[in-house]
């Protein structure tokens, strides 16, 4: 089984949740979407990004476009929640730039923003949408601090059970390919 770990990262954030799947999973090939190889070679592809207006980076979103026909783990990393309803929408974005493909599972946890963003949202005028108030703030603070040891520890469990899920899956496939043949 060949497996792809394929990430986009502008300030490190998702490249640390990347490296801890590879990490999880011996034998995975890690790349960075601008160097990744064709994916057609690979049975089971991690597919990371980070959220951009409210979905995949435009790099990510490239490399997303040539994978035809594959089982695909998503993960990503993102300023807010990720149990908030706006990291539910990203996701499914996401997941719809996949038509062809079987979205097997996702992971998404906070990353931290880039302090550039955030000085240009400090000083946006207080009608603006993106203005800071107390609750951005404090989003913002907690991303801070992700990802974390936790964030890593969790990206390396769900890369486990995404193996398992995908060997059921396809085991399932070759059973019920078998049922068929005998009915
Ligand atoms: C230009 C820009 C747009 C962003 N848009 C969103 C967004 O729509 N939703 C969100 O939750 N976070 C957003 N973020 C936060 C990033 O998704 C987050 O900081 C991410 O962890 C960055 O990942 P990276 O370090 O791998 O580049 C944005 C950050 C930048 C710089």
């Amino acid at each position: 089984m060949k497996i792809l770990i394929a990430f986009s990262s502008k300030t490190g954030n998702t490249q640390k949740v990347a490296e801890a799947i590879q990490n999880a999973l011996p034998g995975s090939e890690l790349y960075h979407v601008e160097t990744a190889p064709n994916p057609d070679k690979f049975d089971l592809i991690f597919m990371g990004f980070w959220v951009d207006k409210g979905t995949a980076d435009e790099k990510a979103q490239e490399y997303i476009q040539k994978i035809k026909h594959k089982s695909v783990a998503l993960f990503g990393t993102l300023g807010a929640y990720p149990d908030s309803q706006h990291a539910h929408d990203s996701l499914k974005k996401v997941a719809e730039l996949l038509p062809d493909s079987q979205v097997i599972d996702r992971y998404l946890c906070q990353g931290a923003i880039d302090p550039k963003l955030i000085d240009w949202m400090s000083g946006l005028p207080a009608e603006h949408p993106h203005a800071p108030d107390e609750e951005r703030r404090k989003r913002w603070n907690d991303a801070a601090n992700h990802p974390d040891e936790t964030d890593c520890q969790k990206a390396k469990d769900w890369a486990n059970s995404v193996v398992k899920k995908w060997q059921d899956l396809k085991d399932l496939g070759h059973k019920s390919i078998l049922l068929t043949s005998l009915i």
